[in-house]
């Protein structure tokens, strides 16, 4: 399980769902490290590329406007995540290898994979 939660988490590291939060407009003149930010400007916040650092994790933005959702959405995760890979066995259909599948991404609302994944899931029980 710990194994699964660190694949949970470097994936959303590498993959954030909104590789550039939500956009935000300062309320005030303000001051952010060396950058004078002025009061009405959209502030659009990178985390794709922030994230490329291993010791950062922000793929649900920081501070007070930060997802209030983290620990509900990485419970789910890891739950869902976890009953998949302990009842079935996946593999790729018509004999395809892991090595062939498209990785490449598409922007949308949030960013997905840009050619669905296709798999079998073979219950172990039988
Ligand atoms: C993997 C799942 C999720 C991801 C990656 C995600 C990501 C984010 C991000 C990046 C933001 C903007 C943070 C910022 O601008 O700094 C956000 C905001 C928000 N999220 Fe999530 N989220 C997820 C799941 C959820 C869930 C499950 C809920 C509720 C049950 C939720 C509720 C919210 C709300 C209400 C906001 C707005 C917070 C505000 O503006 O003050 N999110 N989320």
């Amino acid at each position: 399980m710990k194994y699964l939660k660190a694949i949970l988490k470097e994936a959303l590291r590498l993959h954030p769902p909104l590789p550039t939060l939500v956009p935000r407009v300062a309320r005030q003149d303000a001051k952010v490290m060396a950058y004078d930010v002025a009061k009405g400007t959209r502030v659009i916040i990178n985390a794709w590329t922030i994230a490329r650092d291993p010791k950062v994790l922000i793929p649900f933005g920081s501070g007070r406007r930060g997802c209030p959702g983290v620990a509900f959405a990485m419970t789910t995760n890891e739950s869902v995540l976890a009953n998949l890979l302990y009842n079935f066995d996946w593999v790729l259909p018509n004999g395809g290898k892991e090595d062939d599948l498209d990785m490449n991404e598409q922007i949308g609302f949030t960013v997905r994979k840009k050619t669905p994944l296709l798999v079998t899931a073979k219950p172990l029980s039988i």
